[in-house]
């Protein structure tokens, strides 16, 4: 292996190159044909991860400590009420004292700071579990999905709407890092970052991916591969629920979007889904939904990043 990931902090997809982005898909995949096999694997036998958790979870706690269990080790989840990360301690305190008990934290928070600087104070690798800013152990996964259904990355169509949030931001990192083409379709009101946006324009410029905005859902559609889609309302902004949704109904994927797509179109979402907002039960549970399998393979893909990272 031409790579060290030994050790290295995973915040956001763009602390990665192509190629070892590339690397934890490839052993993400063998990872997932070996466990499809039930094979037991010993790979991270002793090893620890403690999950911090800031707010609610059902995929990412699930999937890393599934992950930790199936490699060998063991995973802790610390919940909302047990740290108070800043508050009753100091994140630096927090860093270093998990760091001399564990060999990897997996952190869910609000500011993404907050990892920045665990980061910063820890000897163990960080893995970002989602923040403000970045999801990108859910972006491994749908890439991994993508891989799966579509047989490759590149000259796809990737549509994403809905909200420039967390999830939108590793999208962009990863489509300008791998040289991806990727529409993101957001009302101007929740257009992505202009910072991360901007790094995205000038990161795919030399990669060559294609990354542009459509305001209209219908335009961005059309001869889609993949559309994608989030929550319209993020985790700590349900006090603007009514407003947003006013702003997003017209971005719902539902048939007659999916009707603007390829024929082999795939749909995804990071899940949980609001049913009947950003996405219709019909479309959801249709023959081109990729939801479930996508969900599943957050475990193989960070399965593929705590062995790299971990060993
Ligand atoms: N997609 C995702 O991160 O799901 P959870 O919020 O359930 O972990």
């Amino acid at each position: 292996m031409r790579w060290v990931f030994r050790g290295r902090h995973f915040l956001s997809l763009s602390d990665y190159t192509a190629d070892e982005i590339l690397y934890i898909l490839q052993t993400a995949e063998g990872l997932k044909r070996r466990w499809m096999v039930g094979e037991t694997l010993t790979i991270l036998s002793g090893k620890t991860l403690a999950m911090v958790f800031e707010k609610p979870s059902l995929r990412t706690r699930m999937s890393f400590e599934m992950a930790m269990y199936q490699l060998g080790g063991r995973a802790m989840y610390i919940g909302p009420q047990e740290i108070g990360l800043g508050k009753r301690e100091a994140i630096k305190d927090v860093a270093t004292v998990l760091a001399r008990m564990v060999d990897g934290v997996m952190v869910r928070t609000f500011a993404h700071e907050i990892l920045v600087e665990m980061a910063c104070h820890s000897r163990v690798p960080i893995i970002n579990g989602l923040s403000d800013l970045h999801h990108p152990c859910q972006v491994l996964g749908d890439l991994l999905t993508i891989q799966e259904k579509k047989g490759r990355l590149p000259e796809l169509k990737i549509t994403y709407l809905g909200d420039g949030n967390n999830v939108c931001h590793s999208w962009l990192a990863a489509a300008a890092i791998l040289g991806l083409q990727l529409t993101i379709c957001s009302p101007v009101k929740y257009l992505p970052h202009p910072d991360i946006w901007q790094w995205a324009q000038e990161r795919g410029a030399q990669s060559g991916a294609t990354i542009v905005h459509e305001v209209d859902p219908f335009v961005a559609a059309r001869a889609s591969d993949v559309l994608y889609t989030d929550v319209w309302t993020s985790m700590g902004k349900e006090n603007e629920m009514e407003e947003r949704i006013n702003h997003f109904k017209t971005f719902q994927v539902n048939d007659s979007l999916l009707r603007q797509a390829k024929d082999d179109v795939i749909v995804l979402h990071c899940m949980p889904a609001h049913r009947g907002q950003e996405i219709t039960d019909e479309v959801m549970d249709g023959p081109h939904s990729a939801v479930i399998d996508e969900a599943e393979n957050r475990l193989h893909a960070q399965k593929a990043l705590l062995a790299l990272i971990l060993n």
